[in-house]
């Protein structure tokens, strides 16, 4: 059940994904036509499309749900708008898919979640990538260093439940063959993920990770 109930809401996940990197496409074309994001973007679209049925069929079936909602704060611009989505949902949220997935794939999953798993981790490092190519054009072009004190925000959507209190059944290493990490495994992944890559990353552009580091560290000591 908690095995079914993992792939679904990754099938939700993959759904929203694949709309909003569809959208995000049109808008980044529409103020930098020149990008190669987008095209990007596009093809991500598709991956997660692909995704999606992958879940489903983990998950024991159809999922419904996950639709497209604009995460960024409605004080943004357009282009800052476009840009904080980019770095939520490629800078931190697939990169975080990729450390998640990479996990699984070091331990035994049985043979066809393997499969999956690794048809997944090959599309979600181009799709991190990409938002790091984005946010690199434009820090050329404006001064991203605004997004600082939205990076926490940014966290706890990405997190979800990930640091609330959990169910012993959550942690046990017996999911790690169905391709879910434990939760006190997700915990330390999600959180070394960002100290070695996402917040280092961010502050290569001037980015402030000072507001994150103090979330992280308040959900940590939550989660004791
Ligand atoms: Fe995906
Ligand atoms: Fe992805």
């Amino acid at each position: 059940m908690i095995v079914e109930q993992a792939w679904a809401f990754r099938a939700r996940v993959e759904r929203e994904a694949s709309l909003r990197f569809a959208r995000l496409a049109g808008e980044i074309l529409s103020f930098d036509p020149e990008s190669p994001v987008p095209a990007m973007m596009r093809k991500a679209a598709e991956d997660e499309g692909r995704h999606l049925s992958l879940c489903e069929e983990l998950a024991g079936g159809p999922v419904a749900g996950g639709a497209d909602a604009r995460i960024a704060p409605r004080s943004l611009g357009p282009r800052e708008a476009a840009l904080y989505e980019t770095v939520a949902a490629c800078c931190i949220t697939e990169t975080e898919s990729v450390a998640t997935v990479t996990s699984l794939l070091s331990e035994d999953a049985v043979p066809r979640v393997r499969e999956v798993l690794h048809e997944i981790a090959r599309d979600e490092v181009g799709h991190s990538q990409m938002g790091w190519a984005h946010l690199a054009r434009e820090a050329a072009f404006l001064e991203v260093s605004f997004l600082g004190r939205w990076i926490p925000s940014m966290l706890a959507g990405a997190a979800g439940a990930t640091f609330e209190p959990f169910d012993a059944a959550l942690d046990s290493a017996e999911l790690l063959r169905y391709g879910v990490l434990p939760i006190s495994r997700k915990r330390s992944t999600f959180a070394q993920t960002l100290l070695e890559v996402v917040f280092p990353g961010l502050e290569q552009f001037g980015i402030s990770t000072e507001p994150a580091l103090a979330w992280l560290n308040t959900q940590r000591t939550k989660a004791r």
